[in-house]
């Protein structure tokens, strides 16, 4: 487990870079925090460490953003603010994406935390407004440090 507190939106985007960078293909990224906390914030950070243009917008509206460009490992960016049981979840198609090859990053863990895919980094952020933000990653076993 790793633990930080970011100051500002931009320290949180410098966090989740080098996060982004060291990750696996395969991983799951699973967030746990309110609304505001600063998920999609850490999402466009790790999606830049990942490579891929900073295109990241909340996925509120579909369930699912995918981000792919050459040479990079694609991200499915999915926000399960809308879906409450496992049902709903078999019913939006969620179990069809391939994780094997790239990267999920989900919003709103809490509402599907039984059927969360693995391996998986749990990240929780706490704090809102301009509080400081308390980060806690599980997983972090998970990551590739070679590169840091
Ligand atoms: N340390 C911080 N880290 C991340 N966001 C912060 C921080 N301090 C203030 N903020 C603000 O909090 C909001 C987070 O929004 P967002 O990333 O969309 O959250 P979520 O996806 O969890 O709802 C942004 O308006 C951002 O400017
Ligand atoms: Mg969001």
């Amino acid at each position: 487990m790793l633990s930080f507190t970011t100051n500002s939106p931009a320290e949180t985007h410098a966090l989740a870079k080098k996060i982004g960078a060291a990750l696996r293909p395969g991983t799951c990224v699973a967030f746990f925090g309110g609304l505001g906390a600063g998920k999609t914030t850490f999402t466009r950070g790790l999606a830049e460490g990942l490579g891929l243009p900073d295109l990241v917008s909340s996925p509120t509206f579909a369930l699912v953003n995918e981000y792919h460009a050459p040479g990079c490992v694609s991200v499915y960016h999915f926000d399960m603010y809308r879906v409450t049981s496992p049902e709903a979840l078999e019913t939006t198609g969620f179990w069809d994406y391939p994780l094997e090859d790239s990267v999920f990053v989900i919003e709103w863990a809490e509402n599907i935390e039984d059927d969360l895919p693995e391996p998986l980094v749990k990240i929780t952020i706490t704090g809102s407004g301009d509080q400081p933000r308390q980060i806690i990653l599980e997983g972090d076993e998970l990551l590739d440090r070679s590169g840091s």
